[in-house]
This record gives C-alpha cells, sequence and structure tokens, in this order.
C-alpha cells in the first residue's frame, strides 16, 4: 500500500496546526516533519519543543526526518515531543546501529536515511534493525528541488537488496516527487511518498493526494 506523507517545510509556518488538518482532511497518511541543524545541511528548521505542541493537532504518525550531524543526543527529545518514526542519516551518525537500537527501544520505528550519494551498503550490517529506509532523491536541505534521476535505480537496488534478505522494510523517498515521477518510482519499490511542494502547492489538496495514489504503480 502507498502512503503519502505531505512534508510541513513546504506548509505555511504561520498556520502550522491548520496546514496538519488541512492534509490529515485530505487523505494524507503520515506528517513528514523536517528537522535542519544548520551543520549536516544548510538550513535550519523546527526542533522538539515545536513537534509537542503539533501533536496535539492530530492523530496521525508523525515521522521525523532528522537532517542533524550526530543526532544520537536529540533522539529522546524527538521521541518524548510525539515522533512515531524516526529518520537518521547514515553520514551523520558515528554510531550508526547504535542511534537505530536506541529507536527501536524506546517503541519506535527506526529509519536510516541516505543521501543521494551515499552507496546502499552501509546498510549491509543494519538492514535488519530497521523498519524503514529513506532514500533522499534531492540534495537534503530544501524543498521545491528537482528529482534526481539515478535514485529510480537506488530505489529498485534497495527493495531488490530487502527482498533478497526476505525482510519487511518500508522504502520512503523524498524530495521531488510529483505525478510526472511517482509511477516510476513506486514501481522501482518505493512506498512512502514524501511530497511537500507537490502537496501544498496544490490549490486542492484532496485532489492532489488522491492523484498521487492513484499516479502510483499498484
Ligand atoms: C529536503 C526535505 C524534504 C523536502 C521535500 O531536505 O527532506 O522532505 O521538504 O520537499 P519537496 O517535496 O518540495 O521536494
Ligand atoms: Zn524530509
Amino acid at each position: 500500500m502507498i502512503k503519502i506523507a505531505p512534508s510541513l517545510l513546504a506548509c505555511d509556518f504561520s498556520r502550522l496546526g491548520e496546514e496538519i488538518k488541512k492534509v490529515e482532511n485530505a487523505g494524507a497518511d503520515l506528517i513528514h516533519i523536517d528537522v535542519m541543524d544548520g551543520h549536516f545541511v544548510p538550513n535550519i528548521s523546527i526542533g522538539p519543543p515545536i513537534v509537542k505542541s503539533l501533536r496535539q493537532v492530530t492523530s496521525l504518525e508523525f515521522d521525523v526526518h532528522l537532517m542533524v550531524e550526530n543526532p544520537d543526543p536529540y533522539i529522546d527529545a524527538f521521541i518524548d515531543a510525539g515522533a512515531d518514526m524516526v529518520s537518521v542519516h547514515a553520514e551523520a551518525c558515528c554510531h550508526l546501529d547504535r542511534c537505530l537500537q536506541k529507536i527501536r527501544q524506546r517503541g519506535k520505528k527506526a529509519a536510516v536515511a541516505l543521501n543521494p550519494s551515499t552507496p546502499l551498503s552501509v546498510l549491509d550490517w543494519v538492514i535488519g534493525s530497521i523498519d524503514m529506509l529513506l532514500i533522499m532523491t534531492v540534495n537534503p536541505g530544501f524543498g521545491g528541488q528537482k528529482y534526481i534521476e539515478a535514485m529510480t535505480e537506488k530505489v529498485r537496488q534497495a527493495r531488490s537488496m530487502i527482498r533478497q534478505n526476505s525482510l519487511k522494510v518500508d522504502i520512503e523517498v523524498d524530495g521531488g516527487i510529483d505525478l510526472n515521477n511517482i509511477a516510476k518510482i513506486t514501481e522501482a519499490g518505493a512506498n512512502v511518498i514524501v511530497a511537500g511542494s507537490t502537496v501544498y502547492n496544490a490549490p486542492d489538496t484532496a485532489a492532489i493526494i488522491k492523484a498521487l495514489k492513484d499516479g502510483a504503480f499498484a
């Protein structure tokens, strides 16, 4: 089943609560929250206090994407604030396995995020310890960028790696997803789709979420 995770990065930050309700009422499956620290990525976004306030406006799962150097000391704070799934970047963790264990020990879904240039081989010894793999399809830091075409093949290889290991791991894609590329990306094996500008810039939110789901490979 394809899940659509609107990224709050593209919403009106002066009305965060309403912007979440808008996508929830329009059929969103998850809320994707982009956390940026100004070190790992050249941008700064939101932290645990905002996540905690937003937790009160929806029961949808919070998919927290930590674009943070050394995320380990912040994992508990985001889970306490209401994260249901936490993605840490392989490039940002000195002890990736330890971070993943920490998330799972708190009973939450653990995900590894990979920058476009990072090979899938970094997953070799953690693939059995994750619930989701987040494949960045743009270089992280900003919304509204163009999908990097080579990532379709990366998704395909990741899906085959997961199948070969007989695992049940979701593949999330993040960056530049729209109605023109969703079919090939889901056909390659992605099943959790982050969409920021495509969802929040659309005049009819329910229609765009439905169109993304209809446009996905069944
Ligand atoms: C990029 C973020 C994405 C971004 C996606 O660093 O991780 O989640 O908001 O935005 P769009 O869908 O506009 O590319
Ligand atoms: Zn993201």
